[in-house]
């Protein structure tokens, strides 16, 4: 791959993954409930009723897990850190047991010299938070500073890189108006006030890690997608504008020091509860932003929808994934440009990108998976080309290392580098996972070339 030459030699390869998507041991050691284990519970919130109880049992296969990372050459890991195996009631009494896991699985990292990335909030409240009130409520965002302290202070010694949060869009806007993730609220006032608090909650995790782990570099990872509309209409071009407010600037103009953008607000039409010294704590400096890509939006008008009273639309011939996501690398390229050239970032992660298909193990075990290959050369090939365009992207994190329980989608969307048998919990690296192994050993060499 010629491009690899436009990637600097300090370039991170790295996987990610999730706590609830792959930890399991759902009650052990400590941990409480989070409402991702209540969502499980509702009848028809999962497909085929799949609860990440088990999940890859990661939680007693992480050595496994690390060696696999080793094996292909992974220079990063992003991982998640479960609040309710820390804080089983979200706040207060602190769960020696739950961190001793983190402890192990961040010197398992490094012992097998692989950088840890870890994001705090991948979308697993505590359950007992959400029963007070969760995050419509503003006291959850002052958990969440509590969380990050108690974490930062235990981890921060070995592991200089944090995120806050993990697409606070989907917490807020799919947990809360459109009821497909947890907590599965339909409320657009609940909504608004759970991104605002969100946002809160970011700005008091980066102070209390700020305060916890000098020369901590610290980002939050937002899902940010292109926003097009299906036809030339005056309404379908509103609409996606609309979707651009929904989707993009109201997770980043606040923290740029913008402010919320006053359209979405005229739409919402919910009042921000916002007090005195909130928004310049929202805009406080950040070392990276990361974003997770996946597939533009084309939308057309849809003026009796819920905000942002746009639609999806599928426009013909444009390939797409198992999730029925549009196949876009040039939407990745376009969102690095624009987040370096209209929001001056001067530090840019990809902390997800990857592709769902339907896989199977062939006759030998082996599992060959040529689409998700292609799509994996074909957004490398995107970063390459926004490097060279003057984007500052210094590490491209595929999702994921594992295949493993894809929320609503439960186990059926296989998204892994590798794949997991779940009924054996065997591990099987897919030709993607081959090809992935691949770019990193011809980045390295070139890299020792040149030196
Ligand atoms: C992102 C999530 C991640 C995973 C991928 C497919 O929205 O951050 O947990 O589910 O999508």
């Amino acid at each position: 791959m010629d491009d690899l030459t436009a990637f600097p030699a300090g370039f991170q390869w790295g996987a990610a993954t999730s706590a609830y998507q792959i930890e399991g041991a759902h009650d052990e050691d400590g941990r409480a409930p989070s409402i991702w284990d209540t969502f499980c519970r509702v009848p028809g919130a999962i497909d085929r009723g799949d609860t990440g109880d088990v999940a890859c049992d990661h939680y007693h296969r992480w050595p496994q897990d690390i060696a696999l990372l080793k094996e292909l050459g992974i220079t990063a890991y992003r991982f998640s850190i479960a609040w309710p195996r820390v804080l089983p009631q979200g706040t207060g009494a602190v769960n020696r047991a739950g961190l001793d896991f983190y402890d192990r699985l961040v010197d398992g990292l490094l012992e097998a010299g692989i950088t840890p990335y870890a994001t705090l909030y991948h979308w697993d409240l505590p359950q007992a938070l959400q029963d007070r009130g969760g995050w419509p409520h503003r006291e959850t965002a002052e958990h969440l500073g509590e969380y990050a302290s108690v974490v930062g202070r235990a981890l921060g010694d070995r592991v200089r890189e944090w995120a806050t949060l993990n697409e606070p869009l989907c917490s807020a806007w799919i947990g809360h108006l459109e009821g497909r993730m947890a907590p599965g609220l339909r409320d657009v006032t609940a909504a608004v006030r759970a991104s605002y608090h969100l946002h809160l909650g970011h700005a008091r995790a980066v102070a209390a890690l700020r305060a916890e782990v000098p020369g901590a570099r610290i980002g939050i990872v937002n899902n940010l997608s292109p926003c097009e509309p299906a036809t030339d209409r005056e309404a379908d071009r509103a609409a996606a504008v609309r979707a651009d407010g929904h989707t993009n600037r109201w997770w980043l103009d606040p923290l740029h020091g913008r402010g919320y953008p006053q359209d979405m607000v005229d739409l919402y039409g919910v009042e921000l509860p916002i007090q005195a010294g909130d928004l310049e704590a929202i805009a406080a400096p950040l070392d990276w932003l990361g974003l997770n890509y996946y597939f533009r939006h084309v939308v057309a008008d849809d003026p009796t929808g819920p905000p942002p009273r746009a639609r999806q639309v599928y426009l013909p011939g444009v390939p797409r994934t198992g999730m029925d996501w549009e196949v876009r690398p040039d939407g990745l390229e376009r969102m690095l440009l624009r987040m370096t050239r209209e929001y001056g970032a001067r530090r840019i992660l990809i902390t997800e990108n990857g592709s769902a298909y339907p896989d199977t193990v062939g006759p030998e075990g082996q599992v060959a998976d040529p689409e998700r290959a292609a799509y994996l050369d074909a957004h490398v090939a995107a970063c390459a080309r926004a490097v060279r365009k003057g984007v500052p992207l210094d590490g491209y994190f595929a999702w994921s290392l594992l295949d493993n329980f894809e929320w609503a989608y439960g186990y059926d969307k296989r998204f892994g580098l590798v794949h997991v048998d779940y009924a054996t919990q065997a591990r099987t690296v897919k030709g993607s996972g081959r090809r992935y192994a691949e770019i990193i050993a011809a980045h390295r060499r070139r890299v020792r070339r040149a030196a």
